[in-house]
């Protein structure tokens, strides 16, 4: 490979939103694609500058404003629309499609999936439209999506066989619920918590507990939310709270977890008791739960921290490079859907700002700080496990991470023996001037990288219009677009691990964290996305659940983004074949799926056994081959 082209200009859609490089943020895909996309977003977004900074008289500002909801509420419009006629297969081409680069939308059979996600949406809405207890309006709801096939949330169930969320369960979650990345082994560096905490235990744990002594025997495991530490009040929505919780649990004999206490804010700690104030310190730990889960552990680190690998592919690698046949199957509507989640998740009005208690400024905030603070090879599953304390040997029993275990090394194994047909030596890898260049664009200082790879404004359009909308380089930060990312790669292992970690993060990773959604989140009672009292402020904890619109709107969430299960990882569908040891290494890598399939099979059976609880998510045949929802 001596001769390298840097990328095509048709391979130039694939621009950077300045506004958020400017946040600190992932990278972003550039939102309209081609001239006139370029033209749109520049007066959008110098219309908005002016109107936030008051430069615009008031009919101005409020035409601009009208002419604002207007186009999202058409944008709505036309997304049903098209869903709805998608037998008319016009509508999903590149025609219609101006916000997304050629070959990057939804295709018919995809886009019939959503149509049928969308008809039972509804249908449980109109089910539950007049109803005022939150009750009835799930099991109306449940009843109703029962009709489309979808089975009521695992939750519901277990509340009602537990009598609501017990010390268990409560326990249970942290390991296999739908955010098992919070869990980690208290440290050293922990000390001055056990100091204030163990006087709480003195004298009224029914059994007396040495802190210090429980975590020199590796005994003791903490579930924490620090980013949500830096919300202020002003960054809440009035109303509604969410908080920086701490949960200690202690590893019991028979292998399980079980809570120590629960520091709900500081100074105020509370043990397990069967009393409300137990039960509100719960619902607490469980609301920064799914704060954290939605806006970090699902958004950041699986939809948008893959982002810029969907981009850079098929940018910088020809679509017969190794690297690129690898990958790109796995990279697959993964700008669709992310382009479909700044409207209806990220926008003004949207799920996350009806729902969650952060506003919608402080949560993109959020997820723009988590984004930066995660190094990429931080994130890769065995160092994740392994930098909390939780690896195997620690922890006796941990769902997620033994389950996940075995697809990481499953994938390592197809990434192996795929890449080193191409890659014999560290020399291959180093001399291959395209997979230099992948990894420059991901890795190196923004500030190193050329202009090409930013939206450039027209000739015509005045410099200071477009220095003012954001679209020169100079204004970028120094450093690169993948945290941690290295801007050179040295060694055929390197290539392996960081390819190994993309299909594991959007195929086992991204289905662990998104299909356990409406099982977890879409019953309300057990991870409400926002309470709606602060602590010490109510006196049951039923008052800190949202009202039944709210209640079925987050229902809707839940299926809507657990709804839709498109592709199986290692399916051949979108790869693109080489020759016969291309099928041979795909085969291999498909038994070994299905050996998985089988183990995890069995694995179930005796969680459901022992906890009454599966644990679904990691079944290889349910896990999709892309992020795609
Ligand atoms: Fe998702």
């Amino acid at each position: 490979m001596a001769f390298h082209h840097p990328p095509r200009a048709a391979q130039g859609y694939y621009r950077y939103d300045p506004t958020a490089l400017e946040a600190q943020g992932p990278a972003r895909i550039f939102p309209y694609s081609g001239t006139d996309g370029l033209v749109r977003y520049l007066l959008a977004t110098l219309g908005q500058r002016w109107l936030t900074e008051g430069q615009l008289s008031q009919p101005w500002g409020l035409l601009l404003e009208t002419a604002g909801t207007q186009a999202r509420s058409l944008e709505q419009t036309w997304y049903y629309l098209t869903t709805q006629l998608v037998d008319l297969e016009v509508f999903q081409s590149g025609w219609f499609n101006l916000d997304l680069p050629p070959d990057e939308q939804f295709d018919v059979p995809f886009v019939k999936q959503r149509r049928r996600m969308m008809a039972a949406v509804l249908a449980a809405q109109k089910a539950t439209k007049t109803l005022t207890d939150p009750a009835v309006a799930r099991s109306q709801f449940y009843a109703s999506l029962n009709q489309f096939g979808q089975a009521p949330p695992l939750m519901l169930d277990v509340h009602q066989r537990e009598g609501g969320l017990s010390d268990r369960e409560f326990a249970r979650q942290r390991l296999a619920g739908q955010n098992p990345m919070m869990l980690r082994q208290i440290q050293p560096t922990d000390a001055p918590w056990l100091d204030t905490w163990q006087p709480c235990l003195d004298g009224r744990s029914p059994k007396r507990l040495d802190l210090a002594q429980a975590a020199a025997n590796q005994q003791l495991f903490v579930a924490e939310y620090p980013l949500l530490q830096q919300l202020t009040p002003a960054d809440l929505q009035p109303g509604r709270y969410v908080g920086s919780p701490v949960a200690l649990f202690q590893t019991t004999t028979a292998g399980g977890l079980e809570p120590v206490l629960i520091q709900v804010e500081p100074g105020r700690v509370v043990l397990p008791a069967p009393t409300d104030e137990w039960m509100q310190a719960k619902l607490y730990v469980q609301v920064a739960d799914v704060t954290y889960h939605e806006l970090i552990v699902h958004l950041a680190d699986t939809h948008l921290s893959m982002e810029a690998f969907a981009i850079a592919t098929p940018r910088q690698l020809p679509p017969n490079h190794p690297l690129y046949r690898l990958l790109r199957p796995h990279l697959r509507y993964l700008l669709a859907i992310n382009t479909r989640g700044n409207e209806v998740l990220l926008s003004p009005g949207a799920a996350i700002d009806n729902l969650m208690a952060p506003t919608r400024e402080a949560s993109l905030a959020l997820i723009n700080r988590a984004y930066r603070a995660t190094e990429f090879g931080a994130a890769a599953l065995p160092t994740n496990l392994k930098q909390r304390g939780v690896e195997a040997g620690t922890l006796a029993d941990y769902p997620y991470r033994d389950d996940a275990l075995l697809l990481w090394a499953a994938i390592a194994r197809y990434v192996t023996q795929f890449l080193t047909r191409d890659y014999p030596d560290d020399q291959a890898v180093q001399r291959d001037p395209y997979l230099q260049a992948w990894a420059a664009e991901l890795g190196e200082p923004l500030t190193q990288r050329p202009a090409s790879d930013f939206p450039q404004a027209p000739d015509w359009v005045p410099p200071h219009l477009a220095t003012a909308a954001g679209l020169t380089p100079e204004l970028c930060p120094a450093y690169g677009r993948v945290p941690g990312f290295p801007a050179q790669l040295t060694s055929v292992q390197h290539v392996i691990d960081i390819a190994t970690q993309i299909i594991f993060t959007c195929g086992p990773q991204h289905a662990a964290v998104n299909f356990s959604q409406f099982d977890y989140v879409g019953y309300v009672p057990n991870g409400p996305l926002a309470a709606y009292a602060a602590p010490g402020t109510c006196d049951g904890a039923e008052h800190l659940l949202p009202t039944v619109a709210k209640d079925v709107a987050q229902m809707e969430l839940a299926y809507a983004l657990s709804g839709i299960r498109w592709g199986k990882l290692g399916c051949g569908e979108a790869m693109q074949f080489r020759d016969r040891g291309d099928r041979a290494i795909l085969k291999h890598f498909q038994a070994d799926l299905a050996g998985i399939e089988d183990q995890i099979r069995d694995r179930n059976r005796q969680r459901q056994r022992r906890d009454g609880v599966p644990y679904p998510y990691l079944l290889p045949s349910q896990i999709p081959n892309t992020i795609n929802i």
